[in-house]
């Protein structure tokens, strides 16, 4: 129970309005043997809420030893029926739990399902999607054909009738000792332990349909004819499932990441993995892969809360993004991601960036330096957007999909997309194994380390930085762009120093932030490099504190926001030394003529704007196209202070979650 528990609070970036555990029960006078009863605990709210219910459990007879003793947790966001104990996930079979599942992802065939299985006579209790795959299993195991059915094969024909995204772990007291995991769509990840040197580093993956394949299994025992297991010898192993590795990661860092349709069982410390056929393209076996995360990495440390670490490891975080990669002395970026593709992309007819939320903020402050070093047309589009109006995408295009957690299904559906029209696919994500990161042709891990912060932050400094190195990989061998080059990467080099100067600002954004916390609401304003900061830093305020606000195109604000603007509406202003200047002026001017009182984030010796302003932020210079990420770091700070100050909890806003895996 511990270590669920803690792997669920792991997890809770990504929902938190209720959870639940199932776990194998001491309460069955049949315990003895193994365990044959399962015992669901659920709760609504935080994972605090589950811990603090499970230890109320009277009846909880947590001395009981197992052999085996197996359990699955799952936290929940909302996506069918409100938070409640009885739509919290393990859903189950019927009133006995004889079968329970954990689910993330969405059903979208559930009420043909649920139908059918009602007019079978189950009766649902849960107002989920998920509830019909608990059904169906105990549908499937009441009519099976024989009696020595394993679980694997159940769990087969029940994704066989599910449409939409999955992530799925079965548990049930027909098949004790066992859990089964498998996954579409959304992410399914398996992290073993072992003290003792396993025999190999990969594990075959068992086809049914393909006399031929089965082979690849036939030196490896097996208890039924469509099992395989590992390890081979004797010696047991500890099993994780796990949506991310974060949740994992204390135990082991050794992970084998799921694909799409496989089945994963486990029984009695052993594993195999199962699938229906072999597709083209699909390697035959699954790598145990190390992973570089450390437990420290996903600690609060001193910090009150992920968002503020996450903020204040910046100067770290994007020197991870280029280490290795830009060599300051010979001027040079190298991005081992895309090495052999790098000439194809060079050719192409345009790029397109595409992404959601914060990730496509990165794009929208990239946009203009792309443009100017690769001289190509650039577009930036959100996912959702982008499918919906059937973008046309060609084979000379190439699709970059930038994301944080590679996981967000709408990016993850648009890669899907362009794929299908033949476009070179592109990823930068900042999670090593994610679906986005493995579907790509080709890519560049941010290394930003991970982030549990809801509100994204040092994911986007290091993507805005990635897609930099990108560009200026792009026109290495342009001998025009040869100043502008390496001024950039000049500019690459301070930067780390140049944002802990920022990062020393925050008792002065604090103070801001006390004056600013009662409002309801908060224009930000600016232009050229700068509209991307506007828009992240309302995303932030809106997200963390649910004060309005809006990042407004300076260039714009004649044409409709000038309108909100009196001397009572907190207006911030991001005006730097660059070819906007004089345009900003103009906005200033404007703002203050309607009684505005601006708050200007600028250049640090830059006098002539703070006469017209009411405060100021300033910050220090730096190269025109990386300036953006010294203008966004006040007001991801400001945004922090203005939650703590409204009283709400900064890692886990309400109604969101980190990773979107539903579309
Ligand atoms: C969610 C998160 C945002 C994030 C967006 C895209 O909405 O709450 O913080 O920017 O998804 O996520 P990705 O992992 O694709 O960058």
């Amino acid at each position: 129970l511990e270590i669920l528990l803690k792997g669920l609070r792991r997890l809770e970036y990504r929902g938190y309005d209720s959870a639940g555990v199932g776990i194998d029960s001491g309460n069955s006078k049949e315990w003895e043997s193994n365990a044959k009863c399962i015992q669901l605990i659920k709760q609504r709210g935080k994972v605090k809420a589950l811990d603090e219910e499970i230890h109320k459990q009277q009846d909880l007879d947590l001395d009981v030893e197992f052999d085996v003793h197996l359990g699955i947790a799952h936290t929940r966001w909302a996506t069918h029926g409100v938070p409640s104990p009885v739509n919290s996930h393990p859903h189950r079979s019927d009133k006995s739990n004889e079968f329970i599942v954990i689910h993330n992802g969405i059903i979208t065939n559930y009420k043909d399902l649920k139908k059918f299985l009602e007019s079978k006579g189950y009766e649902f209790e849960s107002d989920t999607d998920t509830e019909s795959i608990a059904k169906l299993v105990k549908y499937m195991y009441d009519n099976r054909e024989s009696d020595d059915i394993s679980f694997p094969t159940l769990v087969e024909r029940v994704i066989q009738q599910l449409e939409g995204a999955f992530a799925l772990v079965f548990k049930s007291v027909h098949y004790p000792g066992e859990a089964v995991g498998t996954r579409r769509g959304s992410p399914l990840l398996m992290g073993v332990r072992s003290d003792h040197k396993l025999s190999t580093d990969h594990i075959p993956v068992l086809y049914r349909s393909s006399g031929k394949d089965k082979k690849s299994c036939s030196a490896l025992p097996r208890t039924d004819q469509d099992t395989c297991l590992f390890p081979v010898d004797e010696k047991a192993v500890e099993y994780y499932f796990a949506s991310d590795a974060s949740a994992v990661i204390e135990h082991t860092n050794r992970v084998i990441f799921l694909e799409d349709d496989d089945v994963a069982a486990v029984m009695d410390g052993r594993l195999s993995i199962h699938r229906i056929k072999r597709t083209a393209g699909d390697y035959p076996a699954r790598a145990i892969q190390t992973l570089q995360m450390e437990l420290q990495q996903i600690m609060k440390g001193n910090y009150s809360s992920f968002m503020q670490k996450e903020i204040f490891e910046q100067p770290e975080s994007v020197v991870n993004t280029m280490r290795g990669r830009v060599n300051f002395e010979n001027n040079t970026v190298t991005l081992g991601g895309l090495k052999d593709h790098i000439k194809e992309i060079q050719r192409c007819r345009r790029l397109i960036l595409i992404a959601c939320g914060t990730s496509y903020h990165a794009g929208v402050a990239t946009r203009q330096v792309l443009e100017e070093l690769t001289e190509l047309p650039v577009m930036v589009e959100l996912a959702s957007d982008f499918l919906d109006r059937n973008t046309p995408v060609f084979r000379d295009d190439v699709c970059f999909f930038i994301s944080q957690s590679g996981e967000t299904a709408d990016t993850l559906m648009a890669l899907r997309y362009c794929k299908e029209r033949g476009a070179l696919t592109v990823g930068i994500t900042n999670t090593v194994g994610s679906s986005i990161s493995r579907e790509t042709d080709c890519g560049v891990h941010i290394n930003a380390g991970p982030e549990i912060g809801v509100a994204s932050t040092k994911a986007y400094t290091s993507q805005f930085v990635a897609l930099v190195m990108f560009a200026l990989l792009m026109c290495d061998d342009r001998i025009s762009m040869q100043p502008r080059r390496r001024e950039i990467i000049q500019g690459l080099r301070v930067l780390p120093d140049l944002i802990k100067d920022v990062l020393s600002l925050d008792q002065e954004i604090k103070i801001l932030a006390e004056e600013l916390y009662q409002q309801k609401s908060v224009l930000i304003m600016g232009r050229g490099y700068h509209y991307a900061a506007c828009l992240e830093g309302a995303l932030k305020i809106k997200e963390i504190t649910y004060m309005h606000s809006e990042g407004i195109l300076a260039g714009e604000l004649k044409h409709g926001p000038l309108a909100l603007v009196d001397k009572l509406m907190p207006v911030i202003m991001i005006i730097m030394r660059d070819h906007t200047y004089i345009k900003c002026q103009n906005a200033l001017q404007q703002v203050v003529a309607r009684q505005g009182r601006p708050i200007v984030i600028c250049d640090k010796d830059d006098y002539e704007t703070a006469k017209n302003s009411s405060r100021t932020i300033r910050v220090p210079h730096c190269v025109d196209c990386l300036q953006g990420i010294l203008s966004v770091i006040p007001l991801q700070l400001l945004s922090f202070h203005l939650a703590v100050l409204r009283g709400y909890d900064v890692d886990c806003p309400r109604n969101l979650a980190k990773s979107v895996t539903v579309e």
